[in-house]
């Protein structure tokens, strides 16, 4: 199959589109092979997921009576047991009833009883909402629902609600989850340790009906930071008490706390997973930009995945404090406890001048949806602890199940510490680019100019790239393409992710120390004014690659000063060798080769952390939210086998 000739037209183009480039950079990386594009996620549908909560029954409970609670029984002294540690008196178990909360204040000291009826326990279930399109997916691994022990569905009909009272009816036993959460806890102006844990103690028995410290029969837990959940077998009425250790003066103040029982599913619900649902994308010195994991597993089902994109701006929030403040320490597995004490909240924006912007977005790989936030107003080279949580409105549907709202476990991020890195996102050209990029304040001070600067630049090369393309025969019958394999869309496809990861390349603070990144632009000075050491200047002087950017756009007009590039990924540029036809001579250094460690970096090898992900970014390609440690990347072996054979063809 002969290969095109170029008139001499199409050749000075060609040669022009590869001088520009060449001059530009010498740079190269690679992308999965199967890029879809985000489509635009703003279409926002004021679809109303929140959901009345049932009114709360008042105490009527029909049980009640039988109990006959005004007897004192409940106040029997047991040996070795004095009031000090049982706690002050609490007149009489208050009742609750399926999926009504009951919050209170628990003194230092003080036991708080609850009472469960049999005739509860038997009532009628109530439908299953989880509110969401499909079952989170925590670890990789698909979780059915909030529930895991039960094969609860995530959005019940009648019939399914049937079955499942059919199944918890069989045999004299029912399935009750007992959950408490603190939202306040006691406080100390001399310690930073938290206080005690409150306790959840659980008697099934007429001979322990206020279970507390000290009691018999009964089970007793602790919450674990301000979480506990007991699920179990119920057979009657359920005896609960909630207590608050006596500690010294140290801690002042008192819990509080809420407390339900459902039969359906847990009230509220803390996820005891490693993952936290959530990780950082991007940082500089006063934002974030976070991604949920993504919602589904793979893109096979459109309309499911439209049915999440449509839930804009998305059904989780989160929780966040600086991890200088401790108040959140031992309550963060509670929805009330980080909604109390979390600095800041998308519920109470403003609280330290700082916002959440939340929207769906389904950028990067396979284009699977996740919600994404960005938050503002953050402090320079701080930690911040923040956690993933959704409303109980929006899971309890009609009903009051689940209406407690559930936790993610609890994370963390560091924001950058040099002004000259800024977070963009939104670009309409390069729509897969959501990342920091070198900036410097005193020329752009706002990101929605920086990101139109980067766009624009980088969209130019590609109008020359089309008008080379465009002389390529794409469209003709099959015999006559330049390869059966890969179509023109599918250079297109690559020299579009390529050019926007080399042309927009990925910051970072230039003191990291980690020895994949590149340092750019030592010679320049920083956005405040002053320089690198002499000898460190002098040294970059010697060197292109340590004295500039790999754009001179970027030191023409925004002169950063020093940073550090995360360098695309080899692969970016394999994949445009791969893509590409021959005729347009693109080609990659290989490793080892003068230029490829100052243009290329490399995915990392080895050792994921315990969520399957390589949380270091060594490499960046557009769309990257993390290096997932399995997954359908290309081998490298195999690729370099692609690139002989490619770099073969080219020359033969
Ligand atoms: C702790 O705070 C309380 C009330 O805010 C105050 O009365 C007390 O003096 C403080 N103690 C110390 C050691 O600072
Ligand atoms: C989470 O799971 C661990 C181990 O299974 C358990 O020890 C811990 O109590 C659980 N925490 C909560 C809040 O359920
Ligand atoms: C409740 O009983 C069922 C059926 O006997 C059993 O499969 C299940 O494991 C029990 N659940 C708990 C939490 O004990
Ligand atoms: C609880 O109620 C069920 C159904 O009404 C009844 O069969 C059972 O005997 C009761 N159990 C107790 C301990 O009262
Ligand atoms: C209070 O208790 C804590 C821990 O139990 C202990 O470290 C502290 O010294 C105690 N403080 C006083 C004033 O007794
Ligand atoms: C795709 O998802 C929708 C919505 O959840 C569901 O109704 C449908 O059955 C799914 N289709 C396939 C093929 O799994
Ligand atoms: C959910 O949000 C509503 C309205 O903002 C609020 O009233 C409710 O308390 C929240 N739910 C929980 C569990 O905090
Ligand atoms: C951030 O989280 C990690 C892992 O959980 C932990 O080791 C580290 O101490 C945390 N950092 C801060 C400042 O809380
Ligand atoms: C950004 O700079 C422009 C002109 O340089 C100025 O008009 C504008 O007020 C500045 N905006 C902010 C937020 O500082
Ligand atoms: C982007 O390019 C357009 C047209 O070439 C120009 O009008 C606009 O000012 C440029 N924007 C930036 C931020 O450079
Ligand atoms: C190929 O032809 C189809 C239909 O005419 C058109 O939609 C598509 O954009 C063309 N592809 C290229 C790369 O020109
Ligand atoms: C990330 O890099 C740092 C410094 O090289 C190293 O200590 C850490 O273990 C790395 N983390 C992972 C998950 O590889």
């Amino acid at each position: 199959m002969p290969l095109p000739k170029l008139s001499p037209l199409q050749s000075r183009l060609a040669a022009s589109l590869i001088a520009s480039v060449m001059l530009v950079l010498i740079y190269f990386a690679f992308m999965s092979p199967h890029f879809a594009y985000a489509a635009d996620v703003d279409s926002i549908r004021p679809e109303d997921h929140n959901h009345e909560r049932l009114l709360r029954r008042p105490f009527l409970d029909p049980d009640y009576e039988e109990l006959e609670l005004s007897e004192p029984t409940y106040e029997a002294q047991f040996a070795g047991v004095d009031r000090g540690i049982i706690g002050r008196a609490t007149t009489e178990p208050i009742t609750l009833t399926n999926n009504g909360m009951q919050e209170t204040n628990i003194p230092q000291g003080q036991l708080m009883s609850y009472m469960f009826s049999n005739a509860s326990l038997w009532g009628s279930l109530s439908p299953i909402n989880s509110g969401l399109p499909s079952p989170i997916i925590l670890n990789g691994k698909v979780k059915r629902s909030v529930d895991e022990t039960e094969s609860a569905h995530d959005n019940e009909d009648e019939e399914e609600l049937k079955l499942r009272s059919r199944q918890s009816n069989s045999g004299n036993q029912r399935l009750l989850y007992i959950t408490v959460t603190a939202c306040k806890q006691p406080t100390s102006n001399t310690t930073t340790d938290p206080p005690p844990q409150l306790q959840l103690y659980v008697s099934q028995s007429q001979d322990n009906i206020t279970p507390g410290p000290g009691k018999d029969p009964q089970v007793e837990m602790k919450l674990d930071d301000g979480y506990a959940l007991y699920a179990f077998n119920a057979t009657g009425n359920v005896y609960i008490g909630v207590y608050g250790e006596n500690v010294n003066t140290t801690y002042t103040g008192v819990w509080n706390a809420q407390i339900a029982a459902s039969i359906d599913q847990p009230y509220h619900f803390f996820w005891n997973s490693s993952d936290p649902n959530l990780f950082l994308v991007s940082s500089d010195s006063n934002s974030a930009l976070l991604y949920t994991d993504p919602l589904i597993p793979d893109s096979s089902n459109s309309t499911l995945a439209e049915a999440w994109m449509d839930m804009t701006p998305g059904p989780f929030t989160v929780f966040a404090s600086d991890a200088s403040d401790n108040s959140i320490l031992g309550l963060q597995n509670s929805y009330c406890g980080l909604e109390t004490k979390a600095q800041i909240s998308a519920s109470r924006p403003g609280q330290i001048s700082s916002e959440i912007a939340t929207k769906m977005t389904d950028i990067g790989t396979g284009s699977l949806p996740k919600q994404q936030f960005y938050l503002t107003g953050l402090g320079p080279g701080k930690t911040y602890n923040i956690a993933l949580a959704m409303n109980g409105t929006i899971a309890s549907g009609n009903s009051a199940v689940g209406a407690g709202g559930q936790v993610f476990r609890m994370t963390n991020f560091t924001t950058l510490s040099s002004e000259n890195c800024a977070v963009i996102t939104g670009l309409s050209f390069c729509d897969q680019v959501a990342y920091s990029v070198p900036t410097n304040p005193g020329v752009f001070n706002d990101t929605a100019t920086l990101a139109a600067f980067y766009d624009n630049a980088t969209s130019q090369y590609y109008t020359f790239f089309q008008k080379v393309l465009a002389q390529t025969p794409c469209n003709t019958t099959s015999s006559a393409q330049y390869s059966l394999a890969r179509t023109c869309d599918d250079c297109a496809n690559a020299y579009k992710d390529w050019v926007c990861a080399v042309m927009i390349p990925r910051c970072t603070d230039f003191s990291s120390p980690e020895p994949w990144l590149q340092a750019r632009a030592m010679g320049q000075p920083f956005p405040d004014g002053t320089f690198l050491d002499a000898a460190d200047r002098a040294e970059a002087n010697l060197s292109k690659a340590l004295n500039g950017s790999r754009n001179p756009a970027i030191d023409q007009t925004i002169i950063p000063g020093p940073y550090k590039e995360v360098l695309p990924c080899e692969d970016l540029c394999y994949n445009l060798v791969q893509s590409c036809p021959a005729s347009m001579q693109f080609g990659c250094p290989q490793p080892g080769v003068i230029g490829f460690n100052v243009s290329y970096g490399v995915r990392p090898m080895g050792m994921a952390d315990v969520n399957g992900r390589f949380t270091n970014m060594t490499c960046n390609w557009p769309g990257v939210v993390y290096h997932r440690a399995a997954g359908g990347r290309i081998e490298p072996s195999l690729v370099l086998l692609l690139i002989s054979a490619v770099l073969g063809m080219m020359m033969g």
